[in-house]
């Protein structure tokens, strides 16, 4: 039993990470019997990365000069790479969803990632998480009313539909003990703005394998079980249907579930009928734009310069869209004096966007009709259907919510809204901190879930 001799007892902690495709989040549950405000801490590993966002920091790692670069450090010095045909690694996580996931693990990386050839996914997979556990370590010392001890309590993941949710997986328990030693071996080398050198890397890696640390990997918890427990923890209006939509930026997970509150404890039954995974998230839009501005600019892809742009491109794809549904224009700098503006409509009058809309409208009815079907038979008098993760703010979103429901004459009315806190948890942070609420939920409704019963 964790108990730090201060009176504090650790027991009930635990610490959940959401290893997100773009950003990683970590929150931490000192204990769920409390309440929210004290138990439960987002944590600002986004500061100690010194990324834009306290809570959020980008999932990312760059080879450069014999050094490994994470985080912020790396996008900057992948936006210098460009130009030498260099790439990060961007969107790693979505590896662990490959069907051969193993196969995928075990290859080297690409040359233009990792030109020594020394690394393979499995490999920057554990380094990355060191490197997130010493974001997580400094981000606790940093927060106040954290305990001792508390950075050694039980740890989570949250993941997407593609892994089963219920007990730790046994290759993301190797992982994470092997990245418990690379972290405790490398230490705040890894929060150092001179990155981490190869060789010392490998040879941490080499040691982990044969004396790993303990990961302390309680469990692996499914990401719209995550954000349903946020939603339902922090609502002030609750409705016994939700239906949520964890749109990230690799994968869009839908789920829904029956919430009653007659019984004691009030159960939380999942409507399996909903529960979707699907790759129409925020990258694919990336993808769509990018695709959308090369055919316009139509040089020969097989030139210097034009790969030069796309990588550029590839890598501000993510702000670019952002700014692009923000403002409804983003004017972009193409070399030189030359300037090219994409307007929304643009995109949003693209047949492979409508496309996507029209793939995500049939993604969001299939998940509702269940849902519509059980709430009708008990009578429910409304569903709440929440929006979560960082498409959350995607502003077409609610239409083709009503578009999907539209689908069904004898629906029962809907409440659709982001994911929002209405609680004091965010006092004493920025204010402003409130808009990722969506994008930090899966971490926090992750660590204050109790085990939901395997379905
Ligand atoms: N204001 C915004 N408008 C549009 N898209 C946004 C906005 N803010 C964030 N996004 C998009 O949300 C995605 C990131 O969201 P999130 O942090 O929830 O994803 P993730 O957890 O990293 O990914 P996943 O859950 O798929 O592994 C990116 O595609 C990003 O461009
Ligand atoms: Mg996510």
């Amino acid at each position: 039993m964790a108990d730090t001799g201060e009176n504090v007892n650790l027991s009930r902690a635990r610490i959940c990470i959401d290893f997100g495709t773009a950003r990683s989040k970590a929150s931490v549950c000192l204990d769920p019997t409390l309440p929210l405000e004290v138990g439960v801490k987002p944590l600002p590993v986004g500061a100690v990365s010194r990324a834009q966002h306290a809570l959020l920091t980008p999932s990312v790692l760059y080879v450069d000069g014999g050094r490994i670069f994470f985080g912020p450090l790396a996008l900057e010095y992948a936006q210098r790479g460009a130009a030498q045909g260099r790439d990060p690694l961007l969107s790693f996580k979505t590896v662990l969803g490959a069907r051969d996931a193993a196969a995928i693990l075990a290859q080297k990386m690409r040359p233009s990632v990792d030109p020594t050839g020394t690394l393979t996914h499995r490999d920057a997979l554990v380094l990355y998480l060191a490197y997130l556990d010493q974001l997580i370590r400094e981000a606790l010392a940093v927060t106040q009313g954290m305990p001792p001890g508390v950075a050694e309590v039980k740890r989570r993941y949250t993941s997407p539909v593609w892994k089963a949710g219920n007990g730790p997986d046994r290759v993301f328990e190797a992982i994470f003990n092997e990245s418990a030693a690379v972290s405790q071996k490398l230490g705040r080398l890894f929060l150092s703005a001179e990155g981490i050198s190869i060789a010392q890397c490998k040879d941490a890696l080499d040691k982990a394998i044969q004396l790993p640390g303990n990961g302390r990997l309680e469990t692996g918890v499914f990401e719209p079980h995550a954000a349903a427990a946020a939603s339902l923890a922090f609502t002030t209006a609750p409705t016994n249907f939700v239906l949520v939509f964890d749109i990230g930026a690799g994968t869009t997970d839908v789920a829904a579930f029956e919430f009653d509150e007659r019984t004691n404890p009030p159960a939380l039954t999942e409507i399996t009928e909903a529960r979707q995974c699907s790759g129409l998230a925020g990258d694919e839009i990336d993808r769509i734009l990018i695709e959308h501005y090369f055919r316009r600019r139509g040089g020969d892809p097989s030139q210097a310069e034009e790969q030069r742009v796309l990588r550029m491109f590839k890598l501000s794809a993510r702000e670019l869209k952002q700014q692009l549904f923000a403002h409804g224009k983003v004017i972009l700098r193409t070399g030189g004096w030359n300037t090219t503006t994409i307007k929304l409509s643009d995109l949003t009058d693209d047949p492979q966007f409508r496309e996507y809309q029209a793939a995500l409208t049939r993604i969001i009815a299939a998940s509702l009709t269940p849902v519509v079907q059980r709430a009708q038979a008990v009578g429910a008098q409304v569903i709440d259907v929440v929006l979560a993760g960082g498409g959350s703010h995607l502003p077409f979103l609610p239409d083709l919510v009503r578009a999907a429901a539209a689908q069904n004459p004898r629906s029962v009315p809907l409440r659709v809204s982001p994911l929002s806190p209405a609680s004091k948890l965010y006092d004493g942070v920025d204010p402003a901190l409130g808009g990722a609420f969506p994008q930090i939920a899966m971490s926090v409704g992750g660590a204050l879930i109790e085990m939901m019963p395997a379905a």
